[in-house]
């Protein structure tokens, strides 16, 4: 690049009490450009973005913006400076429409008496940059990923040049990736600069001119996109070559551990999001459940875990010649049952983790759920909080410090640590290497394979298909809530279950 970088960064340190989050980085954007900020979970990318964006003050370093040295002490004073950052954790008003969210807080909001000239303001956004958006959509009635669409809006409606993403597609599926990297190339082509952080190196390659990797805290590297791939982008991460293999081994005496027949649910508004579901799951087995968003995925793991109502229909539990029904049975009784359910939600804070706690005790709570009680025993759980630490490589002071201090990927590994650290003879997980790095993502791989051989019975839900069909033996299609294929994993093509999930008539079993 011959032009002067719009953003660069000098230098850069940042501790947190004895942890060097960021330790003499460095790294500039240009305009017209898209450059990945990429590295393992913990290795400083928010803490680095969070100082750009005004969140935190350098201990160290130097900020340059157009040549200029200039210190960013809040977002306000980012913004002015056209730096804006799109969140993990969206700010945005609930009962609030599109519109609104996106001129809230700015001082011309007096004038909102001119609502429609503030509109047509942010239709030309809209337009310019190939968005989808209803503004006078309320922002409750909306998916994750238009809520996003009105985060980098907002941002540039305040005059954003530079845009920082952090980890905008770790919650949006496929299609909707798609639609925000049109977005961000129309950006670029307008003269925008564009930060993203991501752990899909797919998508590093896709969409980035250049990558700049971190690594514990320090530089490691910077890079021009199209002269890279995988392996380098992970040799550069982790420091050296690793292979990222998935050992599948063969079903260890399968033998049906649930018996799913015939369960229907419906939503609040009366559509069935489950139909006549059928199916088993045999232990030391690994099922895959694909689908698309609003496949009933969802639905069917909380129907087995006794979290959502079944209209209709059966589950059994079998545990050699003794079956339980589990439908109308208490949650704490089927995990008592050794049924665990990992959901990775959209906001990992928001779900199954309390934030201002420990490791210990949240792997204590997680306990206390299943019927134990929370006063008695805390040895176990510091135990399990320590086994999960080493299991999976988290990166935490200790297991007291608070997890919403844990950068986003350790969060989550607490959280899919905790469910199979309990025994489980039915393992669900859903979504579990949401957020997590590549190697991190392998290592849960090869934990539910492990699991698998110990005799557990494991279901899971993963976005990616390559990986669904490299982990799992068997894979079942969900589409509108139904039941579209049932298949041996070995047997199937990619292809074959995309058109299973997506098309209206299909239904395929062997
Ligand atoms: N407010 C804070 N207080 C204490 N430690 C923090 C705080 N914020 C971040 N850290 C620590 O700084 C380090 C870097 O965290 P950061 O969130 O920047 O990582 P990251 O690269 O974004 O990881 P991930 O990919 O998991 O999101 C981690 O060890 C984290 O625990
Ligand atoms: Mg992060």
């Amino acid at each position: 690049m011959g032009n002067a970088p719009v953003v660069e960064l000098r230098g850069i340190t940042k501790r947190f009490g004895s942890v060097v989050a960021n330790d003499d980085v460095s790294l500039e954007v240009h305009a017209h450009e898209i450059l990945s900020v990429l590295g393992e979970n913990g290795s400083g990318k928010t803490t680095l973005m969070n100082i750009l964006s005004g969140i935190y003050r350098p201990d160290e370093g130097q900020i340059f913006v157009n040549g200029q040295e200039v210190r960013i002490c809040s977002p306000r004073d980012a913004l002015s400076l056209k730096i804006g950052m799109i969140h993990q954790h969206y700010r945005l008003v609930n009962l609030f429409t599109a519109a609104e969210n996106i001129i809230l807080g700015l001082d011309s909001e007096k004038s909102v008496l001119d609502m429609n000239g503030i509109k047509r303001k942010i239709r030309g956004i809209i337009d310019s940059f190939g968005f989808d958006l209803d503004l006078d959509k309320k922002v409750y009635e909306m998916s994750v990923s238009q809520k996003q669409t009105i985060e980098i809006i907002k941002a540039l409606y305040r005059g954003a040049d530079v845009l920082i993403l952090d980890e905008p597609t770790a919650v949006l599926t496929p299609q909707e990736t798609e639609k925000l990297f049109t977005v961000l190339r129309n950006m670029k082509a307008s003269g925008k600069a564009i930060i993203i952080i991501t752990h899909k190196l797919q998508e590093v390659l896709e969409v980035s001119d250049r990558v700049t990797v971190l690594r514990r805290g320090k530089n490691a590297g910077s890079l021009v996109t199209s002269e890279s791939d995988i392996p380098t982008l992970v040799e550069k991460m982790v420091g050296e070559r690793v292979s990222l293999d998935i050992a599948r081994t063969p079903p260890v005496n399968p033998s049906p551990r649930l018996k799913v027949e015939k369960v229907s649910c419906r939503n609040s508004d009366g559509h069935y999001s489950l139909h006549d579901v059928s199916f088993t799951a045999n232990s030391g087995e690994i099922l895959g459940v694909a689908g698309i968003a609003g496949g009933g995925m969802k639905e069917l793991l909380e129907a087995i875990a006794g979290i959502q109502p079944v209209k209709s229909g059966s589950i059994a539990y079998c545990d050699g010649e003794t079956e339980t029904e589990l439908v109308g049975k208490k949650p704490f009784l089927i995990r008592r049952l050794g049924v665990a359910l990992s959901f990775v939600p959209e906001d990992r804070l928001g779900m199954g983790l309390v934030g201002s706690m420990g490791i210990t005790d949240n792997v204590m709570l997680r306990g206390y759920e299943a019927g134990g009680s929370p006063f008695v025993d805390r040895e176990s759980p510091q135990r399990k909080a320590e086994e999960i630490i080493e299991m999976l490589q988290i990166s935490a002071p200790d297991t007291d410090t608070p997890v919403r201090r844990l950068s986003g990927g350790n969060v989550q590994k607490v959280l899919v640590g905790r469910e199979i650290s309990s025994n489980p003879t039915v393992l669900m997980v859903a979504y579990p290497v949401r957020g997590l790095d590549i190697n991190s993502s392998y290592t849960i791989y090869n934990l539910l394979s492990e699991q698998k051989r110990k005799g557990v019975a494991v279901i899971c839900v993963i976005e990616d298909l390559d990986v669904l069909l490299e982990l799992c033996d068997r894979i079942l299609v969900l589409n509108n809530g139904r039941v579209t294929g049932n298949l041996d994993a070995s047997a199937v093509t990619k292809d074959e279950i995309g058109l299973l999930m997506t098309s209206a008539s299909a239904a395929k079993t062997h």
